[in-house]
């Protein structure tokens, strides 16, 4: 039977282009996010190319009840999910006390809270059927304390840690785990961020469509954490041998707002 994977955030940026990969595979595809009309626009294209099912499901996943709702919704639809790709997220640039409380609580929501969620309503089916998984997108902030966007860096801290744990806590039962690190990618990512000025803004960004080929082919050669490009990989590297301090304050000064 043909597999079915659900893509959230799959409007734009990374998630688009994971949604191309996995279409590639001509796998039916369930597209997730706000922006209905891209989505839809998405959908069209891939369906076109592949002669695959491709659903669009609209949900806004800072409201708590939207998880539940798309497992409910593609439940009613008939819809088998194999794979979940938990995508969808934001970060903030500023001071913790310096941004509003409810859009740093809607951070956590979104890439933490709704992928928790979306995997412990989706997992226990995978594993009844003893295949498909599980691909998570990190980043390289979660292997970083991030001032002036703490909120954001620690919410990658949880998905990398609970990537890995589950990986661990699955492992002979057919049901593959991967969490995808990028470093700085050309997405939306940095203008949603407000990042504006900060050196995060200049950095040199990989291309969406290369990361998300990374993070595809690891998962599916059963990887559990990959790191795209060998700039992040180096840092990433770096990271576990210099002083927290020293890093502490290195990022504290990348995000700043100037
Ligand atoms: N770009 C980078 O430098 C970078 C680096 C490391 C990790 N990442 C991670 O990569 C993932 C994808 O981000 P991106 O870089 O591709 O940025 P992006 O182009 O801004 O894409 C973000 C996606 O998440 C969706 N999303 C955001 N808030 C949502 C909400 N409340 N409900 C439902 N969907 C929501 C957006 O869709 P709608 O707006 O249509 O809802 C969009 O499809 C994120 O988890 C991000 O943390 C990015």
């Amino acid at each position: 039977m043909k597999e079915t994977v659900l893509v959230t955030g799959a409007s734009s940026g990374i998630g688009l282009e994971l949604a191309r990969c996995f279409a590639a595979d001509k796998s039916n595809l369930v597209l997730v996010a706000r922006n209905t009309a891209a989505l839809e626009k998405l959908a069209a294209e891939l369906r076109r190319e592949h002669q695959i099912e491709v659903h669009v499901l609209t949900a806004d996943l800072a409201r708590p009840e939207s998880a539940r709702e798309i497992f409910e919704q593609a439940g009613r639809g008939g819809i088998t999910v194999d794979v979940l790709v938990n995508n969808a997220g934001f970060g903030l640039h500023g001071a913790f006390t310096e941004l509003p409380l409810p859009r740093q609580l809607e951070i956590i929501q979104v890439n933490v809270t709704a992928l928790v969620e979306l995997t412990g309503l989706f997992l226990p089916g995978m594993l009844r059927r003893k295949r498909g998984g599980i691909l998570n997108v990190g980043s390289v902030a979660g292997f970083l304390p991030g001032p002036n966007m703490a909120i954001y860096y620690a919410t990658k801290a949880f998905v990398q840690s609970f990537t890995e744990a589950l990986d661990e806590e699955l492992r002979g039962s057919g049901v593959a785990v991967s969490v995808l690190c990028p470093g700085p990618t050309e997405t939306n990512f940095s203008q949603t961020a407000r990042g504006y000025h900060t050196r995060e803004m200049k950095a040199a960004k990989m291309p969406a469509a290369e990361v998300a080929s990374a993070g595809h082919r690891a998962f599916r050669a059963g990887r559990c954490v990959n790191v795209p490009g060998a700039k992040n990989i180096l840092l990433v590297q770096l990271i576990k041998i210099l002083p927290r301090s020293i890093i502490r304050k290195a990022i504290g000064r990348y995000n700043k707002l100037k």
